[in-house]
């Protein structure tokens, strides 16, 4: 079981553009075993993929060719014992206002067993303006 997290950019999608690709993933994500959770600031995306190798090396190839999005940069990409997030086909994790509640929301909501160093990479990414 593999797991990436990457981040990438995105300047000002629409709600409905955001919406549409938390669709199409939840739609694609369980027939090849895949789940994780989505970010989106406003101008970036942060994502995290758990799922099989060669399940994982597909889909990155569709979201490099992807041009609602670029400059992917990988951040991690891990073998795991498990899935941490396995009831999530592809989850938005909503940015709350002000950063400060995003920081204390957000942590409530990410899974548990998420690494010490993915965490604080996810609460860095939450923390930025
Ligand atoms: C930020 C971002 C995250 C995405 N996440 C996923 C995903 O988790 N699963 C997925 O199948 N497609 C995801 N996509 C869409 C893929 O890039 C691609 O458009 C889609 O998989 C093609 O689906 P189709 O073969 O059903 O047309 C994402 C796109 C973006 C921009």
């Amino acid at each position: 079981m593999h797991q990436v997290l990457y981040i990438s950019t995105a300047p000002n999608l629409s709600d409905d553009a955001v919406k549409s690709i938390l669709k199409q993933s939840q739609r694609n994500n369980p027939q090849h075993e895949i789940t994780g959770f989505l970010l989106y600031n406003g101008r970036n995306f942060m994502q995290l993929l758990e799922g099989e190798d060669a399940h994982l090396t597909a889909l990155l190839r569709k979201l490099s060719v992807d041009v609602r999005h670029t400059g992917i940069v990988r951040l991690a990409h891990e073998n795991v014992r498990g899935r941490i997030c396995p009831d999530w086909s592809m989850e938005h994790l909503r940015l709350a206002e002000s950063p400060k509640e995003r920081q204390v929301r957000l942590s409530q909501r990410l899974p548990a067993s998420l690494s010490h160093d993915l965490h604080r990479m996810v609460m860095n990414f939450a923390s930025l303006n």
